[in-house]
């Protein structure tokens, strides 16, 4: 028997009624969405960016585990994008914004990222887990001591969007008012649009610098003089792109990690304590990778030269987006792929390849701290609004349930 298999090359720009990207994240049921597009498309689906931009997305386990390892053939850097190249996306636009070509770790390939990966890596390969959790029990208690005192409280934006960026600013050398004031121009980097953002941004990077300038003449037990005294002799310029893409872009899959675990364990009874379940926080975040990862999608991949891609011809200068759900969900209900014999298939939810998450550890320590926290202090937590009302926001990367309005029955004190 001859089996032929055709390849579709229809180009981006031929492709009409495209999905966006973003009902991927903002979905009430984001792995439906990804079925309908593998239903309709195959392994590797056309969707939009924002109206106008076309980009790929990979779906299939397989082909997702081919784009993250082979960035000889699937750049991060921007600067390989047609669609910026010919103007079609401004540098200053939307899309155009976050993706344009720059100098940190999420942006860059080859020596210059291993460069950069190097100083994230030896750093936080020395970090003291126990102290890290009791800094998160720290900025937790403060936050928790808030709720507390009011009786109610939006999990959501009163804690989990406050704690991790706190946490990790505490970890670089920033003390308490000042990681206040990081988590300020945070709020209006991500609420701003416009020249408010572009301020608020110039805020943390400016933060940044000042940290740097004050370790570089003083040296203290934080992770920003770890990457100072790296022995490959950083400049400042490389400790300011490797301290501000690890606290400005990191804490956002950690945000989306820890508001999805106290979803499950709000509406879900499964994970509902009172219930007689014995689920604990670490369970529910486990869970929580599985069904709903914190990075849907992945920062776009930028094509060198013409290749094919799960039956699809894609062009030199496209963009592709990973996407780690719907190799998940694929996953699930597949048998032929060796990857799969790997065992439990969460593992891709960190990524793979060269930019694959460095701070797996850390970032669990600092789940587990603060669902644990919320679960204890709070006692008694329960949702004041039905579960099915709750909405998901989301950026194109991942999704937030919008708000977790709860009361609390029980009030546990600090320890
Ligand atoms: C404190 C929390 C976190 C920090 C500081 C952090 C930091 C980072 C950094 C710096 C990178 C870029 C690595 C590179 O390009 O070489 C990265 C990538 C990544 N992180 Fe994290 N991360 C955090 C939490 C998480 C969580 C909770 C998840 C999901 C479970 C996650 C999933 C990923 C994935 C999938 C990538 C790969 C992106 C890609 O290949 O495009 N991260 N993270």
């Amino acid at each position: 028997m001859t089996v032929t298999t055709t390849t579709q090359s229809e180009r981006l720009i031929d492709l009409d009624d495209l999905t966006p990207l973003i009902e991927t994240t903002t979905s009430a049921d984001p792995a439906a969405v990804y079925e309908r597009l593998r239903a309709r498309w195959g392994n590797v689906a056309p969707v939009l960016l924002e109206p106008g931009v076309p980009a790929w997305l990979v779906l299939g386990h397989r082909e997702l585990v081919t784009v993250l390892r082979n960035e000889s053939l699937f750049a991060r850097d921007s600067r390989n994008w047609g669609l910026l190249a010919d103007g079609t996306v401004r540098p200053d636009s939307g899309v155009g914004g976050i993706l344009a070509p720059r100098d940190g770790i999420y942006y860059v390939d080859g020596v210059r990222h291993r460069h950069l990966r190097r100083l994230i890596d030896d750093a936080f390969e020395g970090i003291d887990e126990h102290r890290l959790a009791t800094i998160v029990e720290q900025w937790c208690g403060v936050a928790l001591d808030r709720l507390l005192a009011e009786g109610e409280a939006d999990l959501v934006n009163d804690y989990a969007r406050a704690v991790p960026l706190l946490v990790m600013s505490t970890m670089f050398g920033l003390d308490a008012e000042q990681s206040r004031a990081m988590l300020g121009h945070a709020q209006r980097v991500f609420q701003a649009k416009g020249a408010a953002g572009g301020a608020a941004l110039n805020a943390q990077r400016a933060l940044i610098a000042d940290l740097i300038a004050s370790r570089r003449a003083e040296p203290s037990d934080d992770l920003t003089s770890a990457i100072l005294r790296h022995p490959s002799a950083p400049t400042d310029l490389d400790a300011q792109s490797a301290v501000s893409a690890t606290l400005i872009l990191g804490s956002e899959f950690e945000v989306a990690w820890i508001t999805q675990a106290l979803r499950l364990r709000l509406t879900d009874p499964r994970f509902d304590g009172r219930a007689g379940g014995r689920l604990s926080a670490s369970d529910t975040l486990a869970a929580a990778l599985g069904s709903t990862p914190p990075a849907t999608n992945t920062g776009p991949r930028f094509v060198l030269a013409d290749t094919t891609l799960g039956g699809r011809k894609i062009w030199a200068g496209d963009a592709v987006v990973p996407g780690i759900l719907g190799a998940s969900a694929e996953s699930r209900g597949s048998s032929d792929d060796i990857w799969l014999e790997s065992g439990h298939l969460s593992y891709l939810t960190w990524g793979a390849g060269p930019h694959a998450c460095p701070a797996r550890r850390p970032a669990t320590v600092i789940a587990q701290v603060a669902v644990g926290e919320a679960l204890r202090r709070l006692g008694g937590v329960t949702l004041t609004v039905p579960p099915e009302t709750l909405r998901a926001t989301g950026t194109l990367w991942s999704s937030v349930p919008r708000e977790l309005p709860v009361r609390f029955e029980a009030q546990h004190p600090a320890r």
